[in-house]
């Protein structure tokens, strides 16, 4: 059975074409892709990639009751530029349901993620982070729903990308929390968040999936990564607050961070906000070296065993936060 686009992405596609709703498809844009119509048994060409996708197509498909579209892709990427070419149009769309737009947010968000660490110092690729964080902070502003509908996307297994997601949608729904609104701070804030981890890429893979405490050695070398984020995004024109939270997002306000064991408010908020949102999800989610806890117990940890290493007014946001969630999540 062909699947529902937005499942599409997480499975393994090969050559095949995929059906897209009408309502995704940004009206009078370069689809970028072939559009294809399902007529008597086989995928026939619509409209070339070369040709708009206007008013007049969709009004004429809807009122032949063709309410879908198909594209062909050779795997996911395929897909998932489909999607991010037309993200804001989803996401703005009053016909969308909200699940598919977190959806489909999501999976962006993901393969954004994906790409940015495998090509690191694209400029194309934090060109492509900047949009989806656009689109993170507008679909979070339009419901509490949608914080939630992101969060339980997540799954309990840890996955680098995923963990990126995660921390993005945590990190400004928190901010935002705080009181912090300005687009622009929340925007560089959420690139910060999404490549906070970047520089991991540059951390052996030994060191970085080894089941067991690391030694001396590794744990010196796993420390750097901060600074190897910093040094991999210098070219790719981030802006200066998301580089600080690459930087400082394991220093502590009592000082036992690192790298540069900064106290207190010498940490921006951003970066503060990050260091709780990234130890959070990291104790929630299943590790090669430990389960997942429970949202509870991690919280336990952060404001019993942890006290000191973080801004209790910011922990105590985000405990209301997480109840909040607890309660929509429950209805
Ligand atoms: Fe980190």
């Amino acid at each position: 059975m062909i699947q529902a686009a937005f499942e599409s992405l997480d499975q393994n596609i090969e050559k095949q074409y995929v059906p897209v709703e009408l309502d995704f498809i940004e009206l009078d844009s370069l689809c970028e892709q072939n559009i294809y119509l399902f007529v008597q048994d086989r995928f026939v060409l619509y409209r070339g990639a070369n040709l708009p996708f206007t008013l007049q197509d969709k009004l004429r498909l809807e009122k032949a009751k063709q309410n879908k579209v198909y594209i062909y892709c050779e795997n996911e990427a395929d897909l998932r530029r489909f999607y991010e070419s037309n993200l804001t149009n989803i996401i703005e769309s009053d016909k969308v349901a909200p699940e598919k737009k977190a959806k489909v947010l999501y999976q962006c968000a993901k393969g954004i993620a994906k790409d940015l660490f495998e090509k690191p110092t694209s400029t194309e690729t934090i060109q492509r982070s900047r949009g989806v964080v656009d689109n993170t902070l507008s679909l979070l502003s339009k419901s509490s729903d949608a914080f939630v509908q992101m969060i339980s996307l997540s799954g309990h297994d840890y996955y680098t990308y995923t963990h990126c997601v995660n921390v993005l949608t945590l990190t400004v729904s928190l901010l935002s929390d705080l009181g912090y609104k300005d687009p622009r701070f929340l925007k560089e804030a959420g690139m910060g968040a999404l490549l906070h981890d970047v520089g991991k890429k540059k951390v052996p893979i030994e060191i970085l999936n080894k089941p067991g405490k690391l030694t001396e050695e590794e744990w010196q070398v796993m420390k750097r990564h901060p600074e190897f984020g910093a040094e991999i995004v210098e070219r790719a024109r981030m802006p200066e607050r998301g580089v600080d939270i690459i930087i400082q997002h394991h220093e502590r306000i009592n000082g036992k961070g690192y790298p540069h064991g900064l106290v207190g408010q010498d940490i921006p908020i951003a970066s503060q906000v990050v260091a709780i949102t990234d130890a959070y999800d990291a104790m929630t989610t299943n590790r090669c070296y430990q389960k997942a806890m429970k949202p509870f117990d991690a919280m336990r940890i952060i404001t019993q065993e942890m006290k000191g290493h973080y801004n209790p007014q910011v922990v105590q946001k985000f405990l209301q936060m997480l109840n909040v969630k607890n309660k929509l999540q429950k209805k």
